[in-house]
């Protein structure tokens, strides 16, 4: 027997019922895969080793003095719910193809990862993205890194001193070739939000019964398989039971001034007058910046973040076609390409995200998006979602244009906008809107299950 990766009925991980091979994935997978891990105060470390031995040995120590499993994130959850007791820090450990290379394993163990992606790595990707050339990502992420390091908490202290303890365990023989901060932003109603000043995280699969359950899901099913994320563990003790999850890591600077700039001269052009112009940027987006989606309602308000809605009998006179979110998740078909997102914002600002304030006044560069997600298949979804959607003006309807928020590569065609909500009458066709997210360096990883860290 192994896990059933297809089911998407919503795992019940507490149920006396469960098997004991989901027991031993639960036990034994890193957390923040199959459900969030707070991580409002983020540091993100890019670690080279130069030494097998030691390297393992680092990786090792790690993981059994102060990486927790899922089931124990978990429980942990269950418990601040009961009791307000907050649990351990987040950590998690990520390795690259030559990260599993250069810590000693063969080239047949390495082809055991089905992934072509990750077996290639992100630099030999970048034409395909459409990302910019190696050589004009930051420094960092031109070096070739071996494994990602992710501590994070509700808090800065825990974050810091946890930090502290782990650089002091690395071999002097190891480099961190870069380090990132992340930093969450909520705005006035308590929810996330990204550098532009929109919600983010809203809509997620959810792969857990008691998550399942909270959601209404009358018109949309969030319920997703365990093999949306998860992946046997090939280097694992026992890859029938033991897990793990590929681990998109980018690095997307947001040029705020730019965007909003973009979001009045949309505004502008299409005559929109009062509240009725915040639907230019809801258009670029797919939601409001509260979150109420565009295809719902012509306007923001009402009531919690919505995620219960398709796209269904909405002809682009509502949301465009290439707004963000519908880019992004269609949800028609392609079900099986949405990722687990548990990005991070980064950069510190001076001015309020959420608020009007004139776009002078907004930070042009040195703020963006951590942009993390957890993945089965590096092709068939991030990959997918970047090149076959996003950067595809063709998709899901001939003509309708990039994706405007990360949509890359030459935005020649003209598009059209719907100049009301919800009525026929378009807008003259104009030029997409230029890109204002710009690729700084990232990398593919193997989220592994704890079994292997513990017996590297
Ligand atoms: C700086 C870059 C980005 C910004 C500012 C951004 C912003 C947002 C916002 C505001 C939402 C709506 C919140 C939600 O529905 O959860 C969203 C959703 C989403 N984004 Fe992004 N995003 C960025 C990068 C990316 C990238 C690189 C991808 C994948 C290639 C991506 C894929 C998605 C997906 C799949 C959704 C959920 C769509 C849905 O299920 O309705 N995003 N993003």
């Amino acid at each position: 027997m192994s896990v059933d990766l297809t089911n998407d009925r919503p795992l019940d991980w507490d149920s006396a019922a469960l098997d004991a091979d989901t027991k031993e994935m639960l036990n034994n997978l890193q957390p923040n895969i199959l459900r969030a891990h707070v991580r409002d105060h983020l540091c993100v470390l890019f670690v080279r080793f130069n030494d097998i031995p030691e390297g393992r040995r680092f990786l090792r120590t790690v993981a059994v003095t102060w990486m927790k499993s899922t089931r124990r994130h978990l429980e942990e959850v269950r418990e601040f719910a009961r009791s307000g007791r907050r649990g351990a820090p987040y950590v998690g450990i990520g390795l690259s193809k030559a990260g599993y290379r250069d810590l000693g394993h063969s080239v047949e163990q390495v082809r055991r990862f089905g992934d072509a992606a990750f077996r290639d790595g992100m630099k030999r990707r970048a034409a395909a993205l459409g990302d910019p050339a190696v050589a004009a990502w930051e420094p960092c992420y031109q070096r070739e890194l071996h494994a990602v390091v992710l501590i994070g908490d509700a808090r800065r202290e825990p974050v810091e001193a946890l930090r502290e303890e782990i650089l002091d365990t690395l071999p002097d023989s190891a480099r961190v070739l870069g380090e990132e901060r992340g930093q969450g932003m909520r705005n006035p109603a308590g929810d996330g939000i990204e550098h532009f000043g929109y919600v983010d995280g809203r809509s997620q699969p959810l792969f857990l019964a008691d998550e399942v359950a909270r959601e209404p899901r009358e018109h949309w099913n969030p319920a997703f398989p365990l093999g949306s994320v998860l992946v046997a563990d090939p280097l694992a003790p026992d890859p029938r039971r033991h897990y793990g999850s590929y681990f998109v890591y980018r690095k997307l600077e947001q040029d705020v001034r730019t965007f909003k700039e973009i979001e009045q001269e949309l505004a502008d052009d299409l005559g929109l007058t009062g509240r009725d112009r915040e639907r230019a940027g809801a258009m670029l987006v797919g939601r409001f910046k509260d979150g109420t989606p565009l295809t719902a309602k012509g306007a923001p308000g009402g009531g919690p973040v919505s995620n219960d809605f398709t796209f269904g009998g909405d002809d682009g006179t509502k949301c465009p076609f290439a707004g963000h979110i519908r880019k992004t998740n269609p949800r028609s078909s392609g079900r099986e390409v949405l990722m687990a997102r548990r990005g991070q914002t980064y950069g510190d600002r001076a001015d309020l995200p959420w608020d009007d304030a004139p776009p002078h006044i907004r930070p042009s560069g040195g703020v963006g998006l951590l942009f993390m997600a957890f993945n089965s298949s590096v092709t068939g979804q991030f990959e997918f979602t970047q090149i076959s959607w996003a950067n595809q003006p063709d998709f899901e309807i001939p003509a309708t244009g990039h994706d405007p928020v990360i949509g890359q590569g030459r935005r020649d065609l003209k598009v059209t906008y719907p100049k009301l909500w919800n009525k026929p009458e378009m807008s003259l066709p104009r030029r997409q809107v230029p890109e204002t997210v710009t690729m700084k360096g990232g990398e593919y990883f193997f989220m592994p299950s704890l079994a292997y860290l513990r017996a590297l």
